[in-house]
């Protein structure tokens, strides 16, 4: 069965943009949400979001053309979910919420369709626990990153029971679809890419909280410093090209688990008294002034801009 046909199941931040990236392959894309409000906004997200790639060369006109006719939004989940040869699920981080979900659509989705959960931090096993034994074999990870239809990265992951057959023609499908799927082959809360984020916000918050240096200054030791060569080479290849040598060399005295534990209340502490981040004006830094919207907006004109540099440095070859 050819995947011709998918359904996303959550239409918010992330369940826009991955209905956008389908609809550069699928002819047919159903958008579901459970709330009217979110339902209503996603044509004018979906539009803006297009405009945006469009305007960045990140899609051809025709794509641009073609997208907005293929994503049909509904508010019924058997119509979403009855014809679909693939299922992504991007529902908020709630377990019970999703098994609940998974083991609805199951008893509306054709017998041979994927099932994909884009959960940021639970197990496939756990949150697709009420589908059926006989579809076990089609159940996969497939997790993006905000926003999909920007960031090229996709992890794709399986259980042990996923069928090998399966697991490809998702990552085929991702691949079809212009987008940088990397293949996950167990079934790990976390996956890669969010392990990694952990480690260096666990280090980030300790920093903060004994006062090394400022908010501001340990982003931009990133954004600014070695978040830019994250580009072009990954920390495995930085290892080896400076030299593993000099990696034996390197000794760190920097404490022990009780440093990220601090850190991390740290975050606890502010959230408790309502320092929420963007969305207060005040969290781990001061967004006093700032608008939630017009700030992401910018943020994600400046990464597609990136990510078309990127791409066109790659499309130039060395
Ligand atoms: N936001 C991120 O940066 C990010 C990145 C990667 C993965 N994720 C994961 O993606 C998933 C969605 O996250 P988000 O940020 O898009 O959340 P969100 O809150 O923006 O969107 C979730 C949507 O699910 C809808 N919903 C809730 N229950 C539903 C139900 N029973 N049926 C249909 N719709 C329902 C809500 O109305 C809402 O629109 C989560 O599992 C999250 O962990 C998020």
């Amino acid at each position: 069965m050819g995947i011709e046909t998918a359904a996303v199941i959550g239409a918010g931040a992330m369940g826009h943009g991955i209905a956008e990236v389908l609809a550069r392959q699928c002819p047919t894309v159903w958008l579901h949400d459970s709330s009217a409000e979110v339902r209503e906004a996603a044509a004018g997200r979906i539009a803006a979001s297009v405009a945006r790639l469009r305007r960045h060369d990140l899609i051809s006109k025709e794509t641009a053309r073609r997208i907005p006719d293929r994503i049909r939004v509904t508010g019924d989940l058997p119509e979403a979910t009855s014809t679909a040869h693939f299922v992504v699920e991007a529902v908020s981080e709630n377990l019970p919420l999703k098994q609940e979900l998974f083991g609805t659509i199951d008893g509306y989705a054709p017998e041979e369709a994927i099932f994909a959960t884009n959960t940021s931090s639970l197990r496939i096993a756990d949150v697709m626990a009420r589908v059926s034994e006989r579809r076990r074999s089609h159940l996969v990870g497939s997790h993006f990153f905000l926003p999909a239809q920007i960031v090229p990265l996709v992890e794709v992951s399986r259980t042990a029971d996923t069928d090998a057959g399966v697991f490809d023609r998702v990552v085929a499908l991702w691949e079809a679809c212009d987008k940088e799927p990397i293949r996950i082959e167990r079934d790990i809360s976390g996956y890669v890419a969010n392990r990694l984020q952990r480690a260096l916000m666990g280090e980030a918050l300790a920093l903060l909280a004994e006062g090394t240096a400022s908010a501001e200054d340990i982003d931009r030791s990133i954004t600014q410093g070695f978040g830019l060569r994250f580009v072009v080479r990954g920390p495995l290849a930085q290892r080896d090209v400076a030299g593993l040598d000099l990696s034996a060399a390197m000794r760190y005295d920097d404490g022990g688990r009780e440093r990220i534990d601090a850190g991390r209340q740290h975050l606890l502490d502010l959230a408790a008294a309502g320092n929420l981040g963007l969305k207060t004006g005040r969290g781990l830094l001061d967004w006093a002034g700032k608008d939630l919207d017009s700030t992401v907006a910018d943020d994600d004109e400046a990464l597609a801009e990136t990510v078309a540099r990127m791409l066109h440095r790659r499309r130039l070859g060395p």
